[in-house]
């Protein structure tokens, strides 16, 4: 119905729910101005015949019901609500002064224990009745711990308390936290610092039933162990509390580290978790770290304490099982560095003031630096920060250096109570004030680097100081806002390599014309034509819908024929093939130990973080060649690995044994996660050019198959229309030399590359680049695969989540090398060559 005003309001009965909602909507339009009303069509007569007594009586029979309902609501909410008493923990510590601190009270079973609790549990309950809005409502505490300093005394106290009063007794049980001064000589005690926080009711419950509650103190020189329960054999219960007191000798710090973690995965409420606090009892502004989810092994996940307790609790709820953690803690003596003062020429230190000698300068180099907190700015740095020279460092930062015009230097290392990081490392040196870095290139900050860094396009100061008023060469190009000069074959490569898209400004298409991959500009008209006008297929291959199309090089064929013009619809969820092949060998490219970690000092991978990379070796050599696993029996490496020398037949499978699961190569024979297998079969591309590299790939067939586990795992073979666009990053890793020249690494190794456009590298490699090849790395050098890393993978993480193997490791011109890029095996490239060889 609709009025003249474009008003229309309903009067709706309880009966019509559907109504009410229309009428909200057009209520909402203009206002109350005319009333229409809905009323059952079996009822109009009725209320037609309607006298107006009658309808008054029943007006004042409905308000009357109305009221009585009213009346009875409130008292049921008072009596079964509001006055419903919930049960309220608090917990705390306080200081005694008056007690020295003895061996015993680390044994909650001592004489000596009971005595002093039982004079603590007094003194609070004296002062709890004290206050009107806290006495009255006081169940029962206890002490649960003690600690030195002179004694801490750790305990809980349970409240009975009417929904209504609650928030009153939180208030005044913080104002007694802050009534320090009127506690003072309270019973036979003098206490001061007195906390108490409002407790997870869950969590307090285990506070009477020790059940889960363990005490732990360290032993000298060795680490001792602890558990979640049930681990490894079986998951940790659910609904459980556990609790660990840890505990070290007087003047020592704990250290806390857990090798192995694997709890649910994080939800944004509830789930398990473990808390670990720099306290002995579970006090929420003592916390230093949440953790929930898995952690791979070589995330560094240790704590150290402020004092010499720690506690940490296991909270469970009643989903999923998950095995739990496997954690070890030792004791070190407490650092009295803070304040310290150094003479030496250079060192390594945490945080002090440092005096180099008179007639050098004094800089510091800070290796690692973590003090990063959740939420907190990086630029105020208000809570956890190193000062130098009045300015603050915090956060997670690349290695940076400072340095003084002078002899001294304050560093000053602040952190606060909540929150722990790493910390850093830092190296102080001095210099000589006129020659701060011989034979290299200074930068503002201080740190040297390299001469040919300067001006090279890329920030290798930090500070942006190597590439200010650079000329460019004539391979170069200006950057306008940055004024950096970069490699010319960054321009239009349609990666804003400038920051400011200054190098991708002039290459855009005339309106109506589409951009391809090779940078011709064709008829926007022509996208999706079933007509290949690119000349690569850009504008054939992406047509975002999944229409079955006639078949060309570029579009996608599913198992029954069909072809489809949707760019890489491998493992997408969408089933675009009519028969689903598009989505059914997608169980590949999976990372168990999925969460995202820092690249600690340098390029080390983490552990599991490149589950199908292999360490194919010799008994001659060891580590020869890098692999790929891509499924339980079959290996994708280089041909160029298995070419005959004089010495050894390469070409022979048994001289090879495969490393699955390995990531230092010192455990090779050692570590669990390692599997080993024979080499059955070798098949290297018949057309394999051992002077070009041209199809440089082979497969390798396993003795016997392999089970994935977290460290073992298949990559995704990408389809021949899969595109992995110029400028994508992607990684590569392996074993190889560190430096051209130089020796492999014993930990795997890890590099963030990007694919470079086919056309310009060629150029860069004098025309050396056939179809089968693709470049990726840097330009400016520095980052590359090197001798040893061949066979193995260029990994790429798709938007699928899925990690597929874009190349091959196959070989480059020197490495790292400044203007030449490594080149891998295109593996798109040699889709159908692996179908034949290898049935995948
Ligand atoms: N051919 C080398 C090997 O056998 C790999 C070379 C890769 N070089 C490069 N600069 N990306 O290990």
């Amino acid at each position: 119905m609709r009025s003249g005003k474009d008003s229309i309001v309903c009067h709706c009965y309880c009966r019509c729910p559907h109504v009410i909602l229309g009428c909200s909507v057009g209520a909402s339009l203009n206002g109350f101005e005319e009333m229409v009303e809905f009323l059952p069509a079996s009822d109009t007569k009725k209320v037609e015949k309607m006298s107006p007594k009658t309808k008054l009586l029943i007006a004042g029979l409905v308000l009357g019901a109305l009221l009585l309902s009213l009346t009875v609501g409130l008292l049921v909410w008072h009596f079964a609500y509001r006055n419903v008493p919930v049960q309220k923990v608090y917990t705390g510590y306080l200081r005694v002064t008056n007690y020295p601190f003895i061996n015993a009270y680390e044994n909650p079973s001592s004489a000596e224990f009971a005595d002093l609790s039982s004079k603590v549990v007094e003194m609070l309950q004296k002062t709890y009745q004290t206050s009107p809005a806290i006495g009255p409502h006081f169940v029962q505490c206890n002490v649960t711990a003690f600690s030195e300093g002179s004694v801490i005394s750790y305990y809980w106290s349970e409240f009975s308390v009417p929904t209504y009063l609650e928030a009153n007794l939180d208030a005044a049980m913080s104002d007694l936290k802050v009534q320090t001064v009127t506690l003072r000589q309270r019973g036979a005690l003098y206490v001061d610092s007195f906390v108490a926080y409002s407790t997870d009711p869950q969590m307090a419950r285990t506070f009477r039933d020790n059940k889960c509650m363990f005490f732990l103190h360290a032993t000298d020189g060795a680490a001792t162990k602890f558990s979640s329960p049930g681990f490894p054999n079986a998951p940790y219960p659910p609904n459980s509390r556990c609790q660990w007191a840890l505990r070290a000798d007087a003047s020592h710090m704990i250290v806390l580290h857990f090798k192995t973690f694997k709890l649910e995965s994080c939800k944004a409420s509830k789930g398990d978790y473990v808390n670990v606090y720099d306290s002995l009892t579970a006090v929420e502004p003592r916390i230093m770290i949440k953790l929930c989810g898995t952690y791979p092994p070589s995330y560094n996940l240790t704590f150290i304490s402020s004092q010499n307790v720690m506690f940490v609790t296991l909270v469970s709820d009643d989903r999923e099982k998950h095995p739990g953690f496997k954690a070890e803690f030792s004791q070190i003596p407490r650092t009295t560095l803070c304040g310290g003062t150094i003479r030496d020429a250079n060192g390594v230190i945490s945080s002090v003031f440092f005096q180099v000698p008179e007639d050098k300068f004094v800089k510091v180099r800070f290796q690692m630096f973590y003090l990063y907190e959740p939420g907190v700015s990086i630029t105020s740095c208000p809570n956890d920060y190193v000062e130098i020279n009045n300015v603050r460092y915090c956060g997670e930062r690349a290695p940076f250096v400072v340095s003084n015009n002078s002899s001294k230097m304050m560093v000053k290392f602040r952190s606060d109570q909540a929150y722990v990081d790493t910390g850093f490392t830092a190296q102080y040196l001095s210099y000589e004030p006129k020659n701060p870095c011989p034979g290299q290139f200074t930068c503002k900050s201080g740190r040297c680097i390299d001469k040919g860094r300067k001006c090279d396009g890329w920030n290798d100061c930090g500070d942006s100081s190597d590439e200010v008023g650079c000329v460019c060469s004539d391979k170069q190009f200006r950057c306008k806002t940055s004024q950096y000069c970069k490699p010319r074959f960054f321009l239009c490569d349609g990666v804003n390599d400038c920051g400011d898209g200054t190098d991708e400004q002039d290459c855009k298409c005339p309106d109506a014309f589409l951009k391809c991959r090779n940078g011709k500009c064709v008829p926007e008209a022509q996208k999706c034509d079933n007509t290949d006008n690119c000349g690569d297929g850009t504008d054939e291959s992406d047509c975002g819908s999944a229409k079955p199309t006639d078949c060309t090089a570029y579009t996608y064929k599913c198992q029954n024929g069909q072809c489809l013009n949707k760019l890489n619809p491998e493992c997408d969820s969408v089933a675009d093939c009519t028969d689903g092949s598009d989505e059914t060998f997608c169980d590949c490219g999976k990372r168990p130990y999925s969460r995202k970690t820092r690249i600690v000092g340098g390029v080390n991978a983490d552990i599991g973080e490149w589950p199908w990379q292999v360490s194919l070796q010799t008994k001659k050599d060891g580590h020869t060649c890098g692999a790929s696993l891509v499924s339980p029996t079959i290996l994708l490496c280089a041909a160029h690995c298995f070419q005959d020398t004089s010495g050894i037949r390469y070409s022979d499978p048994s001289v090879w044994t495969a490393y699955l699961g390995l990531h230092d190569q010192a455990t090779r024979t050692t570590s669990k996660d390692v599997v080993i297998r024979k080499i059955k079969r070798i098949a290297a591309h018949k057309q394999f050019n051992d002077f070009t590299y041209d199809n440089d790939i082979s497969v390798l067939e396993l003795e016997s198959p392999v089970t994935y586990t977290d460290f073992i795992q298949p990559i995704c073979i990408p389809e021949s229309t899969h595109v992995f666009p110029v400028g994508k990053s992607i990684w590569v890793t392996g074993w190889g030399a560190v430096t051209e020249g130089g020796v492999g690494a014993a930990v795997l190794q890890k590099a963030e590359i990007r694919i470079i456009n086919q056309t310009e590298c060629n150029k860069l490699l004098d025309g050396q680049l056939t179809s089968r090849m693709i470049c990726a790395g840097y330009v400016s050098g520095g980052i590359d695969a090197c001798q040893g890393d061949s066979g193995g993978p260029l990994s790429s993480v798709e938007a699928n989540g899925k990690v597929y193997l874009a190349g091959v490791v196959s070989w480059g011109e020197g490495c790292a090398r400044r203007n030449k890029p490594g080149i891998y095996t295109k593996v798109t490239e040699m889709r159908d060559w692996i179908k034949q060889n290898a049935g995948l």
